[in-house]
């Protein structure tokens, strides 16, 4: 495993050095996908506005909201507020699963509304629908969708949140050549070893040229204890110790040296300057196994979201 490091050109003119990969662009063409970008999940409209604009001025290019965060708003002004251009930054975000085809339409209108752009970089549906035909139509619906009429692309690229390899196939059978760029799911430390349908069939995707995207990478979502053990948490601490890193970066740096993006949370403007920070050091292979081996935090449920693991056994149509 190593990271790609691409320096910005042609369409996406990231800072020079911008840590990114390259992911399967909705034309066939590969694009880079910024490796660290900030989360917005229960922000919202001026917090997400604050949180962004700051974390713009730590340097960050990337960001990641979704229809149903109800944030896209903020997240629009502090793009328009922040005078970058359009080609400096990457924005992710998603349309709730579970749509018809025309609802599906208007939901992704409204996302490039809400956020005052004419394209984002990266579409996700955010989780799959509930019978096989919504889950078609949605599919289809966002692929013409993104390729756009006369005036251009509405997204560079598209992808899914929350799909299993089941999903994944579906959509291979009636789309064979389907430009699947991502695949966001819940990914940290604690489940380096667990098994491919609570990774969402991590392996399956990797194989297919899907690139994998972590959320949760701190378990901030999780259950106490488990939602401070990848920040204060004794494995993550002891190894920082030896970088002069926070718990948090190594747990960061864990998921980025694998060449999977992040996207943290975080508003306070020093965890922001912390999370951006993760490229300066290099965990060895020691402490990479270690890291990969832990088996707590678990991927997990938690009071405001069912366990993960079921999107595969159910059909999972609940709000995020
Ligand atoms: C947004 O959230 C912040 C922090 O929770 C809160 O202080 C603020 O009142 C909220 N704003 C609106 C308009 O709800
Ligand atoms: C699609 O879904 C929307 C929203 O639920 C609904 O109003 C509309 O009637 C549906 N359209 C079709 C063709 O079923
Ligand atoms: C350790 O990191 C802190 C915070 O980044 C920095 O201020 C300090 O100079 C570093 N210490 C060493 C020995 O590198």
């Amino acid at each position: 495993m190593f990271v790609f490091l691409t320096l910005g050109f042609a369409f996406g003119e990231l800072p020079r050095g911008y840590p990114s990969v390259p992911i399967t662009g909705i034309d066939g063409a590969l694009l880079d996908m910024p490796l660290i970008g900030l989360g917005t999940w229960q922000y919202n409209d001026s917090v997400a506005e604050a949180a962004l604009l700051s974390a713009l001025q730590h340097g960050y290019r990337h960001v990641d909201t979704a229809n149903n965060y109800k944030n896209q708003a903020g997240v629009g002004n502090a793009l328009a507020k922040s005078g970058l251009k359009r080609t400096e930054f990457f924005v992710t975000t998603k349309v709730p699963g579970n749509l018809n085809a025309s609802a599906t339409e208007q939901a992704l209108d409204q996302d490039l509304k809400l956020l005052q752009l004419d394209y984002v970089d990266l579409m996700l549906i955010h989780w799959p629908g509930s019978d096989p035909v919504t889950r078609r139509g949605q599919w289809e619906t966002l692929e013409k969708w993104a390729q756009g009429t006369g005036e251009g692309k509405k997204a560079r690229a598209i992808g899914i949140s929350h799909y299993c390899r089941t999903h994944v196939e579906e959509i291979f059978s009636f789309s064979p050549n389907a430009k699947i760029a991502v695949n966001q799911n819940q990914y940290h430390v604690g489940m380096g070893t667990d098994t491919q349908k609570r990774l969402h069939d991590k392996a399956y995707m990797e194989s297919k040229g899907i690139l994998f995207e972590a959320y949760s990478s701190l378990c901030g979502p999780c259950d106490p204890p488990d939602n401070t053990a990848l920040i204060s948490g004794p494995l993550v601490t002891s190894i920082g110790k030896k970088y002069n890193k926070t718990g948090a970066q190594v747990a960061l740096r864990w998921i980025v040296q694998q060449g999977i993006p992040v996207i943290p949370k975080a508003s306070d403007s020093q965890y922001q300057a912390d999370n951006f920070n993760l490229f300066d050091f290099y965990l060895s292979g020691v402490d990479m196994l270690s890291l990969s081996s832990a088996t707590t935090p678990a991927e997990t449920g938690t009071a405001q979201e069912p366990d993960d693991a079921q999107d595969c056994d159910f059909e999972p149509d609940f709000l995020f």
